[in-house]
């Protein structure tokens, strides 16, 4: 439903999406803030294609989708932050990211939004000569996910730091923190160490999981990561490519089966990221748990499981859906401003869990979800994220990914 409220904001993410634009030789992108984060972050721009798409201009999706693809590194890695223009780049990013190996292209990955930001544009667009060069790319980066971050027969990949799975100070990663995750701002030292600590392992799972260092195969990233198969799966079809096709559908739903058992909490009924080094459950509830509403496979009973949590007033079902953790937690902190994935509500998760819901009929949440979110914007503008009991706004102003709200 279209009110004149509605096409407003939608002209609002228009205008801030065409304010956030960065061009340059050989790239197009939208930064997800001007001051606070004014490089390439994968998923970000993948959300930003997706509202592009859906404001009618799939050509600046498709030059932003093919930017991001093409910086892939020569091993198939999708950087999670891309350096565009080093003069935007402050003091301290240099500083702290000088072990990079490819100047400006980070080694670590995030969330792959990035298949079914393309499939948005394929959608738009029909062009077949972006599916020609996005493809390639594409396929090399879950072939890497897939040879590279996969242990112990698990369909499941990977992550190797809190900042891959994009919700980076999520409460249940703390055990694997160690001592510096509980003393004032030292998780973010403690992020910064590990993620020098891998680029002297080069990056490499093996070596990881040999020192028994942070490893975790968590939900969000596979629960994208799936959707993302299905959606590569869709796109080769489209060329008549059915052997690929085939083989990316097959991977994919092998990856929904094992969240549906690796990760799955028979106890709660929500789904838990596992600790690759010993096998299990980091049962520690934040939004992720929900993710895999989004899958395809997962049984009706199931289903309802998850939206009891979701709909109960002492978790998820606050005045302004969905908190990044839940209520009833001892880590809830709506108001925090040091780690801001320990409560307040993002836009861009309400965006995938209510994806997830219409494709399960649960359309009434999934209204009140985006409801509210629009609401927020209202009241608070484009902010990176908000307060789920008042809808403040919190973080960096006019962010990016914030627009899915008019979209939703
Ligand atoms: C923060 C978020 C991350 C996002 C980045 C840029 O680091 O935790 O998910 O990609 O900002 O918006």
């Amino acid at each position: 439903m279209t009110d004149s409220s509605d096409s407003s904001l939608r002209q609002r993410a228009w205008e801030l999406l065409d304010n956030n634009a960065k061009k340059g030789p050989g790239y197009f992108y939208i930064a997800p803030s001007n001051g606070k984060y004014p490089h390439q972050w994968s998923w970000d721009s993948s959300f930003h294609a997706i509202v592009n798409c859906h404001l009618g201009r799939p050509q600046l999706a498709r030059d932003e989708i093919l930017t991001l693809l093409s910086n892939t590194l020569p091993d198939g890695r999708l950087p999670h932050l891309i350096f565009h223009d080093e003069n935007l780049a402050s003091f301290f990013e240099r500083l702290l990211r000088r072990y990079w190996r490819q100047p400006g292209r980070s080694p670590l990955v995030q969330p792959p939004v990035v298949a079914m930001a393309a499939k948005e544009v394929w959608d738009a667009t029909e062009d077949a000569g972006f599916l020609k060069e996005a493809l390639p790319f594409l396929e090399r980066h879950f072939e890497w996910l897939h040879r590279t971050r996969r242990s112990d027969e698990s369909a499941l990949v990977s992550i190797i730091s809190p900042w891959e799975c994009g919700l980076d100070h999520k409460p249940a990663f703390d055990p694997l923190m160690g001592w510096l995750a509980r003393v004032p701002f030292g998780l973010y030292i403690a992020l910064y160490t590990s993620e020098m600590r891998l680029a002297r392992l080069g990056y490499d799972l093996g070596e990881v999981a040999r020192r028994g260092l942070f490893n975790v195969r968590e939900v969000l990233f596979n629960t994208v990561y799936a959707v993302g198969l299905e959606a590569l799966a869709s796109m080769l079809a489209a060329t008549g490519d059915s052997e690929r096709s085939e083989r990316f559908a097959a991977r994919g739903v092998e990856v929904e089966r094992a969240i549906l058992s690796e990760c799955y909490d028979p106890n709660s009924g929500l789904y838990f990221d596992v600790d690759a080094n010993t096998g299990q459950q980091l049962r520690e509830p934040s939004v992720s748990c929900l993710l895999p509403v989004a899958l395809h496979t997962v049984p009706k009973q199931r289903c309802e499981r998850l939206l009891r949590h979701l709909t109960n007033p002492g978790e998820y079902w606050l005045d302004y859906p969905v908190p990044s953790v839940p209520k009833n937690t001892p880590h809830f902190r709506p108001r925090s401003r040091t780690y801001l994935w320990r409560g307040p509500t993002w836009i861009n998760t309400n965006w995938l869990v209510t994806g997830g819901l219409r494709r399960h009929g649960y359309s009434e949440e999934a209204d009140r979800i985006a409801e509210s979110s629009r609401g927020l914007v209202r009241k608070s503008g484009f902010r990176e994220y908000y307060n789920p009991f008042t809808g403040e706004g919190g973080g960096a102003v006019d962010f990016g990914w914030s627009t899915l709200a008019a979209i939703m």
